[in-house]
């Protein structure tokens, strides 16, 4: 079956099984938006309630993070943006954002089965390939925040991605060997979203980073990260009180990362296992 042939979501089924306080109690359906960030964005500058859910069909503008497009083809996969108004200080903000990887991580895995792990800070990989990604927009005023955008895109049932990120990506349909439906995989993520936020607001950071490093792909790994002016190197032992990556470089001395992109080294593949990778597609 070809993708455009896949069938609009039901909202009205999501909403009938969501079982959440806030999260998906409003919700804004857009057969076709530029990016349910923006949307949500837009709504939450308009005072929209706490937990508005911001759900897409297809993005033409998709965003990712560091400024990178989102692949956001038709009726496969889930596009969709969550306006929060945490009751938590900006300088928490970090933390938000690996909540929410631990909450993907764990409903992937319970509903698919699938070894979903995350690489710093919040992308969802399965057997090494990303699943999914989480792009945080927070709208600060002063030493509050007014709201956050949390932006989630998993790849659902794309078969075939464009060829620069063919090597890098992957779905739940090409792991599974199946498609899935793509509603009740929505509610239990919404679900487990709110849970692990609310264990977060209520416990805070301690719990919730050894969680992360339960499902980290990063820990103990060589990695490097690439900044707008250099590239260091170093060994991901830790996350700090802020929810930051901590690398020890081979000089010995702890180095904090707060954001940017890290590529784990061992993983790295060499040109050759790449074009093999590039046949076989
Ligand atoms: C990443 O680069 O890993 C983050 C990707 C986030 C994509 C989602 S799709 C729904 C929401 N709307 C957007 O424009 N981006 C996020």
């Amino acid at each position: 079956m070809k993708e455009s042939q896949y069938r609009k979501l039901q909202t009205d089924l999501i909403i009938q099984s969501l079982h959440t306080q806030y999260i998906g109690k409003e919700v804004i359906f857009f057969d076709t938006t530029d990016s349910t960030n923006i949307q949500a964005s837009m709504l939450g500058e308009k005072g929209a309630e706490n937990g508005t859910l911001v759900l897409a069909d297809t993005q033409t503008k998709g965003k990712g993070r560091l400024q990178r497009a989102w692949f956001s083809p038709n009726y496969s996969n889930l596009y969709f943006s969550i306006l929060l108004r945490p009751p938590i200080p900006p300088k928490l903000s970090g933390w938000i954002s690996l909540a929410c990887g631990v909450a993907l991580a764990k409903v992937i895995r319970s509903h698919t089965g699938l070894s979903a792990r995350i690489k710093w800070p919040n992308d969802i990989l399965v057997n090494g390939k990303k699943l999914g990604g989480i792009l945080i927009e927070s709208h600060v005023q002063g030493d509050a925040i007014k709201h956050l955008i949390l932006g989630i895109g998993i790849n659902v049932n794309t078969s075939r991605f464009p060829k620069e990120i063919s090597n890098l990506a992957t779905s739940l349909k090409k792991e599974l060997g199946h498609s899935i439906q793509r509603e009740p995989l929505l509610v239990a993520l919404l679900k487990g979203l709110e849970d692990q936020l609310e264990s977060f607001y209520q416990i805070g950071s301690k719990e919730l980073s050894n969680e992360w490093k339960q499902f980290s792909d990063s820990i103990g790994k060589q990695v490097s990260v690439t900044f707008a002016d250099r590239v260091i190197s170093g060994l991901a032992t830790d996350l700090d009180t802020h929810g930051e990556l901590l690398l020890e470089m081979s000089d010995g001395t702890v180095t904090s990362v707060i954001s940017g992109d890290i590529v784990h080294l061992r993983n790295k593949q060499s040109p050759a296992k790449q074009s093999e990778n590039k046949a076989e597609k």
